[in-house]
């Protein structure tokens, strides 16, 4: 059977928060686009995933138009706790830099992003298979895939953004360059509970037996995570033994603190490893988010980082296919590496602070990090510029 052709001026690849969001940014310069993705739509909006926005990125979203439910029903936290055994030191971003986070999760995220698109008419073809991209090399890329009524599409673009996940095509149709890549020797057993939180703001936790981090998504709904081995399986834990693991772990009874446990909606467990692969373009084909980059979860930065990629992307395509300027669009991979690497750094900093190796020196060594970060004015600041995030120049 021979492709039925389509056109438009940017091929999207994946409607997660990058693609979505590259869409709502594009159109926002005149700009068409198709956004293409494997899954349905409904199993993209019901994937938890991250929970923090930077300040950068609720200012991003406020600016396009995507701010209102997340000004009525995102949290604004000041800052973070970190604690140690016997210590709970409250990091208090906005007096440091006066810049803070907002709790808002990426389910959220993902629904106003689907709701503005589909008010706006955004063409996008969810339930593909075989997407293989094309002619990269010139100024006429496609997609082809095959839709999900079994028919082979040919969709034609001026360029190609790859904003398909750490496991999409668009990576490794980029010949040559170079990944760097770090596995982390343990893993995140996340869970979600249907319980108030029982912290105002999150607490990271260092401890012998493992970190332990509570978040929230609201004021009824808590998520929770404990280091665990690599290959956890997380039906092999009782839910008692979850909650007992985080009480001891989050310091249960310690000056009066207490941990309230509740039904456990959803358990999962997620490896933790960085990569980055450089260049983050060739030709007409523009890497953005997990395509190009995973960073351990420590620290809250994938959704950001996404976030912070497709506006640097947006006005590069637009100059690109909208007025044949290829400035900012051949500067795209450099000027975003930047960023990359800072949050890569960052959470690889924060991973090895607070994660037990069962290495005896390496857990003083995290001690004394842990006790200067929270009792020096520098070491504070330095992690509040980090986890509030840089802007998005940088
Ligand atoms: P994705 O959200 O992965 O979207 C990519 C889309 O491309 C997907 O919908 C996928 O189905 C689609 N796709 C893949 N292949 C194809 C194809 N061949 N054709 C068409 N479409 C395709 N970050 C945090 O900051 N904090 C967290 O707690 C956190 N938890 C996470 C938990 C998990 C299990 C995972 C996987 C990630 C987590 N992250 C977290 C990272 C964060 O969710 C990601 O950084 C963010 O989703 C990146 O957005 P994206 O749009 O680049 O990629
Ligand atoms: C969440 C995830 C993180 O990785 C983090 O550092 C903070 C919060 C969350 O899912 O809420």
């Amino acid at each position: 059977m021979s492709h039925v052709t389509s056109r438009t001026q940017v091929a999207i690849i994946g409607a997660g928060p990058a693609g979505l969001l590259l869409s709502h940014l594009l159109a926002a310069r005149g700009i068409d686009s198709v956004v293409l993705e494997t899954r349905s739509q409904e199993y993209v909006g019901a994937r938890i995933r991250a929970g923090i926005l930077e300040q950068s990125s609720v200012d991003l979203l406020t600016d396009v138009g995507l701010g209102d439910r997340l000004a009525r029903e995102g949290d604004q936290h000041r800052g973070i706790y970190l604690q140690f055994p016997h210590e709970r030191h409250h990091l208090d971003f906005m007096d440091l830099i006066g810049r803070s986070v907002y709790v808002y999760g990426q389910t959220e995220v993902q629904k106003d992003l689907v709701e503005a698109r589909a008010a706006a008419g955004q063409q996008w073809v969810y339930e593909i298979s075989d997407t293989a991209l094309h002619d990269l090399d010139t100024d006429r890329p496609s997609v082809t895939y095959t839709d999900a009524d079994g028919n082979p599409q040919r969709l034609e673009a001026d360029a190609i953004a790859g904003c398909d996940g750490s496991f999409g095509p668009s990576r490794s149709a980029i010949p040559g360059g170079t990944t760097w890549e770090r596995t982390y020797p343990y893993s995140w057993f996340g869970i979600l509970a249907d319980v108030a939180p029982s912290t105002d703001e999150l607490i990271y936790a260092w401890h012998p037996n493992g970190f332990a981090l509570h978040s929230m998504r609201s004021e009824t709904v808590s998520r929770l995570y404990l280091q665990v081995e690599p290959g956890t399986d997380p039906d092999s834990w009782s839910d008692d033994r979850i909650w007992d693991e985080l009480a001891t772990r989050l310091g249960h009874g310690q000056d009066g603190w207490e941990l309230n446990p509740g039904p456990i909606t959803d358990k999962s467990v997620l490896p933790m490893r960085s990569y980055v692969h450089a260049p983050m373009s060739h030709g007409r084909l523009f890497l953005a988010g997990d395509a190009a980059h995973i960073v351990p979860p420590t620290g809250a930065k994938g959704l950001n980082l996404a976030i912070a990629d497709v506006a640097l992307l947006a006005p590069a395509l637009a100059e690109l296919v909208g007025k044949g300027d290829a400035r900012l669009a051949d500067a795209y991979s450099d000027t975003a590496l930047r960023r990359v690497w800072r949050c890569t750094h960052f959470s690889w900093w924060m991973t090895t602070m607070l994660h037990h190796n069962g290495d005896p020196f390496d857990a003083q060594l995290q001690l004394s990090q842990l006790r200067w970060v929270t009792s020096s004015k520098a070491g504070a600041t330095g992690l509040a510029e980090n986890y509030a995030g840089m802007p998005f120049e940088i």
